[in-house]
């Protein structure tokens, strides 16, 4: 899956979300001048992403990743990105309190109390879900009726330590080719939903075209610990 899921990435088809993480970023007060935590970082494309944006920029910004994942931590180190990153869980940050400027949780998911020990006062936490048109295009290969995921918005929304700031919506269509799209089946819970058939029918496509769909949520962190 994380093989899978740095194959897709590296292939380009998430850039419009990854542009809109790093200007979203840099409106932040911190600027791009900052210490941020990838939390469920998987095989840190994004890591590698913002690591870029920072030299482009000559910006200071210290990279931390985490995930419950070894292969997937492992893949990340492999970028060398000079970032520092351990095998742990969301539950359980191995980070001192107030000690990160910015949190990124993309698709992973987040416990609220510990993001927000490990946060600054006026900390920033930017959240990324599924729109509900994210990746129809391959949903209408599997399901008869498409279901929107609702992703985990909630538990931040309904969370008193979380302000929400802004939302900012990306949407655009990726046309993915050849073993591409076999590895976007695989990266997702879709894989778990699909029969033997379609995945089949999936493997022989010369070409998906689908919607993406995203949603940005910036917070700012109220509390302190
Ligand atoms: C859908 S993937 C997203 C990965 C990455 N953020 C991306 O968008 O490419 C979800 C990630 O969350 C990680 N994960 C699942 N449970 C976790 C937990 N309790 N603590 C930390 N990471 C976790 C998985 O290993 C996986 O890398």
């Amino acid at each position: 899956m994380m093989r899978s899921r740095q194959r897709f990435l590296n292939g380009g088809y998430y850039q419009t979300l990854a542009d809109g993480i790093i200007s979203g970023l840099k409106q932040t007060p911190f600027g791009f001048n900052q210490t941020l935590l990838d939390i469920g970082c998987g095989e840190g494309y994004y890591l590698n992403q913002l690591h870029d944006a920072a030299i482009n920029d000559s910006a200071n910004l210290q990279l931390l990743g985490l995930d419950i994942s070894k292969a997937g931590v492992r893949l990340a180190a492999k970028r060398k990105l000079g970032a520092q990153l351990v095998v742990d869980s969301a539950y359980k940050i191995p980070l001192f309190a107030d000690s990160v400027d910015a949190v990124l949780s993309i698709f992973s998911p987040i416990c609220p109390n510990e993001t927000a020990r490990v946060l600054k006062v006026d900390g920033i936490l930017i959240m990324v879900g599924p729109g509900e048109e994210h990746l129809t295009g391959l949903t209408s290969h599997i399901y008869e009726q498409h279901e929107p995921h609702e992703g985990n918005f909630k538990i931040t929304d309904e969370h008193s330590n979380f302000t929400l700031l802004e939302q900012i919506e990306i949407k655009s269509v990726v046309t993915v080719k050849g073993s591409d799209i076999f590895d976007l089946l695989t990266m997702t819970p879709y894989y778990w939903h699909s029969t033997a058939e379609q995945q089949q029918q999936l493997a022989v496509l010369d070409q998906l075209i689908t919607p993406i769909h995203f949603y940005l949520r910036v917070y700012k962190n109220n509390t302190s610990e």
